[in-house]
């Protein structure tokens, strides 16, 4: 069999913010195409973990490998050209509220090619209608659903035609079958443009349909890594309970540490 092509590698990455280690030697490996989910309660670093990998956070040991480039040895410049080549759909990368549906959309080609402006409405358009957002370039994003939002979050994602796209808990706060639906999109849109897509989820419907493999993470730590089936059959008795969504076992939700809720009560 051929080997598979790795385009993400983490090497034993540790990361600690003051005296609280949050990424405690993550290794893993992410093959070209396939839909890879990091799975994990709350607060186990995993958008900090992705933050690494999309090279805004530096690791305290440990290193990163991106599309071939170990992110410790290039320079800012080497590095937006790697950035060129992912796409983001991040819990806080909401839409600007103050511009249209495909302005949002364009915001990459605008900063980042030289391509004229009769292109770049071309390509959002394709963009939006790989979405299912089809002339919706003009709308304010305040006339959207959440849902909608979400597409044209996605279509801003795949504007650049990324070779790598990072979702940071896509479906959240959507209803079931709006979450099916960008389930959906992430497959076929990973599948149509041949991309590799990195998904946190805690959501573990989305995991079972979507994902090639899966990285279940617990206190900044990889548990286990395998196939949706594989983790199903997994021993692991945290892997079960969090695949079973069980409050009964060995990871005890209420005594999880969380920074902001601390604070909150302090
Ligand atoms: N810049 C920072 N400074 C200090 N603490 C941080 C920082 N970023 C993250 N943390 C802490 O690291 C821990 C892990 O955060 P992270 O956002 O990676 O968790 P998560 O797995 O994505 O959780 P969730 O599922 O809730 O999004 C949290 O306790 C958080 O408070
Ligand atoms: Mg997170």
């Amino acid at each position: 069999m051929m080997e598979p092509e790795i385009v993400i590698k983490a090497d034993n990455v540790v990361k600690s913010f003051g005296d609280r280690t949050i990424l405690d030697g993550i290794s893993l490996e992410i093959y070209k195409g396939e839909t890879f989910v990091i799975m994990g309660g709350s607060g186990c670093g995993k958008s900090t973990f992705l933050r690494h990998v999309i090279g805004s956070l530096k690791p305290d040991s440990g290193k990163i490998f991106l599309l071939g480039k170990d992110l410790s040895k290039i320079d800012e410049n080497e590095m937006d050209k790697v950035r060129m080549k992912i796409g983001m759909c991040f819990q806080s990368s909401a839409l600007f509220d103050s511009m249209t549906v495909g302005d949002n959309v364009s915001i990459g080609l605008r900063e980042h090619t030289k391509l004229d402006k009769s292109v770049i409405d071309i390509v959002v358009k394709m963009k939006l209608e790989m979405v299912g957002l089809r002339g919706f370039e003009n709308l304010m994003p305040s006339a959207l659903s959440g849902g909608m939002r979400k597409r044209v979050g996605l279509a801003r994602a795949i504007s650049m035609d990324p070779e790598i796209v990072f979702y940071d808990e896509p479906t959240a706060g959507l209803d079931p079958i709006v979450a099916g639906v960008i389930d959906k999109l992430i497959v076929d849109l990973s599948k149509k443009l041949n991309i590799t897509s990195v998904v946190v989820t805690h959501d573990m419907k989305s995991v079972f349909s979507i994902a090639d493999r899966v990285a279940m993470f617990y206190e900044g730590k990889v548990l286990e890594i395998g196939t949706p089936e594989e983790m199903k059959r997994s021993k692991n008795p945290m892997i079960q309970q969090f695949t079973s969504g069980s409050p009964d076992g060995p990871i005890r939700f209420f005594q999880q540490k969380d920074d902001y809720l601390e604070r909150l009560v302090a």
